[in-house]
């Protein structure tokens, strides 16, 4: 199966940029999500990969192949670059069974009769539709249809499977569902797979790499979990996990390459790391995951309980530390502590993430309340 590179992709529409300067190496059997907020340029960035739109400048490869190239004038077709699409408007259609739905591309590259019809079931077993390739689109759930809209993507054995939020109009818990089939797709059938959703745990759970735009500039590109412990800046630790990062500024003073003393209105506290301190401390930012503010008997600061949301598997308690710095913490379980109750809380050892001014990481660390 391919690689697919993007070698410093620019696209503007006029003088407005979509795409700027992007360069990404795709590997072979990869399943890569594009995330973003909205109009970051993830459809973009995948509608040239596909041949759907042009980039204004820069180079495209497929499996080694160029596909396009802005300096040397290539421009390959899309239905021969060998990737098939699906989009969130899967239209099946609609006067067709399953079968024919799945079959009908195969029919126009004229397949063979007995071909079709063992790639046809093929499909559908892959799919888990064995059970009705007669019906009518319309007489299928909307998973069900979904599942054809992927088995007819898939027909014709594309060996890049591009796909544009094709979950969003499902409900959640097909969603979830659909998730997990479409992991089992990518395995089984080894495809390059790059999909686009702006939708943070789905990136997270499917990706084996995860490609995170903003306002059309990469941020970061790589595995779901390093760009969940190690974000490269406050954007993206602010953008992946849910409750969202507690990030507080802070005023630093360094006492030497690996420590320093932060202060926030009435929160003090040392900060120690293996990494190098940047000379600049006069405007930092903390960062700490919901999940690493750890509730303690002793130590640490005492805050006030906003709110407690117990939701069964889990609580998020909303914290209130001194005046005005507020901070979220989930813990596993149902515990409910009653509003405006004091306790205490540290933060966990090693997982405290401290952002330069520019809001660019800069060390990982622990901290210590004084
Ligand atoms: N055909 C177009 N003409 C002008 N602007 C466009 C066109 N297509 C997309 N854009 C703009 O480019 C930006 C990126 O769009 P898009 O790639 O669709 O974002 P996303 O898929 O991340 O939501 C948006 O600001 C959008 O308005
Ligand atoms: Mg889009």
């Amino acid at each position: 199966m391919p690689s697919i590179e993007l070698r410093n992709i620019t696209k503007k529409f006029g003088d407005f940029v979509a795409v700027d300067n992007l360069t990404l190496d795709i590997k072979d059997g990869d399943f890569i999500t594009l995330l973003g907020p909205s109009g970051c340029g993830k459809t973009t960035t995948l509608r040239q990969i596909a041949g759907l739109e042009m980039p204004s400048s820069g180079e495209i490869l497929i499996d080694g192949k160029i596909v396009f190239s802005s300096e040397k004038s290539i421009d390959v077709a899309p239905k021969d670059r060998g990737v098939g699409f699906l989009f969130q408007n899967y239209a099946l259609w609609p006067h067709m069974t399953v079968y024919k739905n799945i079959a009908f591309g195969l029919e126009n590259l004229k397949w063979n009769k007995a071909d079709i019809d063992k790639r046809v079931k093929e499909l559908l077993k892959l799919l888990k539709i064995e059970e009705f390739p007669d019906r009518y689109p319309a007489e299928l759930s909307g998973g069900q249809q979904q599942r054809v809209a992927i088995a007819r993507t898939l027909a014709t054995n594309p060996r890049v499977l591009l796909m544009d939020e094709p979950l969003s109009n499902l409900d959640a818990k097909l969603r979830m569902e659909m998730r997990a089939e479409l992991k089992r797709l990518h395995h089984e059938t080894g495809a390059t797979f790059v999909y686009v959703t702006h939708d943070q745990l789905e990136a997270m759970t499917l990706a084996t790499k995860i490609c995170l735009l903003d306002r059309g500039y990469l941020q970061q590109y790589d595995p779901p979990l390093t760009v969940y412990n190690r974000p490269r800046n406050k954007f993206v630790a602010d953008f992946v996990g849910n409750p969202t990062m507690n990030l507080i500024s802070f005023k630093g003073e360094r006492k030497d390459e690996h420590t320093c003393v932060l202060t926030c209105k009435d929160m003090k506290l040392e900060f120690t790391t293996a990494d190098v301190l940047p000379a600049e401390l006069d405007e930092v930012t903390i960062g700490v995951r919901p999940e690493n503010v750890l509730v303690t008997e002793k130590d640490g600061i005492e805050v006030r309980v906003d709110t407690s949301l117990p939701s069964g598997m889990e609580t998020i308690l909303n914290l209130k530390a001194g005046e005005d710095v507020m901070l979220s913490c989930v813990m596993i379980g149902s515990v409910d502590y009653p509003s405006d109750s004091i306790i205490n809380i540290v933060f966990k050892e090693d997982h405290v993430l401290l952002f330069d001014g520019k809001g660019d990481f800069a060390a990982s660390g622990s901290v210590r309340f004084i």
